[in-house]
């Protein structure tokens, strides 16, 4: 794992109020790491694979050569994104200890060098102003106490020109689909975690989160007014996740990457 000199100035405060959102979501993740990889494949039928992997070849398609990974958990962004990108600095950020600790460990034996993992929150990132060229964020931002002051230190770090990817769940927009899937996220994927795991109450929270969550055009208009351009997104399976995209500033005659422009 990788420490900045800088990072006591900004670092995850672990005094935090045992009752506060960032308290409980650090205690789920800490808790959840040893299964968090298997979980996903199954809660989400390894559909969570294909978005990431969508993600991740539009950060290659603009030639990001430094990019940070907020909420990084065991890596599986910011890992794919240094095996594919050799020439890129790719930098993972998380709060979680353990789910950090997972990250490292599956980088042993990939043999990269242009991966590097970081303690941090997220809240208040360690890192200079325009210091990346791409940012992302991968079901993350629904887990953050203020989702504006996170999307303010993203548009912070990122260089001019600099764009910024957020992958999150949703709930469908259509009033038709979206009962199954509150039936599913409240009742299924809790069974599926006390039968594959034994943390039913933590995957509780991921109901919880999503609920809680900003629409998809709340999340795009918080996007604009924290000064974001061009943005844009694509919806994935019925709308239950949503890539977004933010530019720092606007370089004539970008191509839109999605399929929907706000
Ligand atoms: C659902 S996991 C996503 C992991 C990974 N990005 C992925 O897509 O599989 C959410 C991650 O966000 C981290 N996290 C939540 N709040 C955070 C914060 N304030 N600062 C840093 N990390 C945070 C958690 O520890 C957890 O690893």
């Amino acid at each position: 794992m990788f420490f900045l000199d800088k990072f006591d100035a900004k670092s995850y405060d672990n005094s935090y109020d045992n009752s506060s959102k960032e308290k409980k979501v650090y205690d789920v993740f800490q808790t959840i790491s040893p299964h968090y990889d298997k979980m996903n494949d199954i809660i989400s039928s390894r559909m969570h694979r294909r978005w990431k992997a969508d993600l991740i070849k539009q950060i290659a398609t603009q030639k990001c050569l430094s990019v940070l990974d907020i909420c990084c958990g065991t890596g599986d962004i910011a890992l794919r994104l240094a095996q594919e990108n050799p020439h890129a600095t790719i930098h993972g950020l998380d709060f979680s200890e353990n789910m950090l600790a997972a990250a490292e460990d599956r980088k042993t034996g990939l043999d990269l060098n242009n991966v590097l993992f970081h303690h941090g929150n997220a809240m208040a990132l360690p890192f200079e102003d325009q210091s990346f060229q791409c940012v992302t964020i991968s079901f993350g931002l629904r887990n953050v106490p203020d989702y504006e002051q996170v999307l303010r230190e993203m548009h912070r770090i990122l260089e001019p020109e600099g764009t910024l990817y957020c992958l999150d769940s949703s709930y469908p927009d259509s009033p038709l689909v979206k009962p199954f899937f509150k039936v599913y996220f409240k009742f299924i994927m809790p069974a599926f975690a006390s039968l594959f795991t034994r943390h039913k109450e933590e995957y509780k929270w991921l109901n919880d989160s999503t609920e809680q969550f900003l629409t998809k055009n709340e999340l795009a208009h918080l996007m604009k007014k924290i000064g974001f351009q061009e943005i844009a997104l694509r919806s994935y399976f019925l709308g239950s996740a949503a890539l977004h995209r933010g530019k720092k500033t606007t370089k004539k005659g970008d191509p839109p990457c999605t399929e929907k422009i706000l």
